[in-house]
């Protein structure tokens, strides 16, 4: 296979665990139990990685011994915003590690002839204007669900955002780009291409079907 090519405004998160996780995932013999389950814990990981830079600040604490200025978050919430349905799959591990996080679901699925998104459901805070941004689907395809996805929020006011996910093809990531260059990406894999049917190549399948068990 091809070195994962490197892109202006994209982290490849290359951890160990991570790459381990992402391997035992493609595996088309694993189970829908496992594969729910490893999506979770990698969404954990990715969330320590794209939660790296949040704006800090100090206040005062006492502990047992004295008192002390302590770090704490100073940022801007956050708000998690998965694209159903396989989206929803990082949340719970991101929801563990940022538990007071709003969450925002944005319902698209990809037409499967024309490949493009179709809009069927919206709901989100009310202030995403104020609001850091994560938006997170596993899948970087073609990047049409996750163009319509931020366009959707920066219709609403949002400007602060970022996405992650799990795998991107490089056509993905090329128009995602050219569509919100603001807006910076993290994954665990950059793959070779897209197939015929707009699948990732070699990828992991369908994400939604193999998170659900549908087909
Ligand atoms: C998958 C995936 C992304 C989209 C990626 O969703 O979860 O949302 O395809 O493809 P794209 O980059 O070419 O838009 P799908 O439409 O299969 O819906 P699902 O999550 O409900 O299965
Ligand atoms: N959506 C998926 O779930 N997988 C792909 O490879 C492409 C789009």
């Amino acid at each position: 296979m091809n070195q994962p090519r490197r892109y202006a405004n994209v982290t490849v998160v290359d951890h160990p665990l991570v790459q381990h996780k992402l391997t035992l995932m493609r595996d088309k013999e694993r189970s829908t139990k496992s594969f729910r389950q490893l999506l979770n814990e990698i969404g954990m990981l990715l969330c320590y990685e794209v939660t790296r830079d949040l704006e800090m600040t100090t206040c005062e604490i006492e502990t047992p011994i004295c008192p002390m200025q302590a770090p704490i978050l100073a940022g801007k919430k956050l708000t998690f915003a998965p694209i159903l349905r396989a989206g929803v799959g990082f949340l719970d591990g991101m929801l563990e590690l940022v538990p007071s996080a709003r969450v925002a679901h944005i319902g698209l699925y990809r037409d499967p002839g024309t490949l493009q998104a179709v809009e069927y459901y919206f709901k989100a805070p009310s202030d995403v204007a104020e609001r850091q941004i994560i938006v997170m689907d596993p899948m970087l395809a073609t990047a049409n669900s996750a163009v319509a996805a931020i366009d959707l929020l920066k219709q609403r006011g949002a400007r602060d955002l970022r996405f992650v996910c799990l795998l991107a093809a490089p056509e993905g990531v090329a128009h995602f780009t050219a569509s919100h260059p603001d807006v910076p990406i993290w994954t665990a894999a950059i793959d070779e291409k897209l197939n015929e049917h707009g699948y990732i190549v070699p990828g992991l399948g369908d994400a939604g079907d193999r998170m659900f068990g549908t087909r």
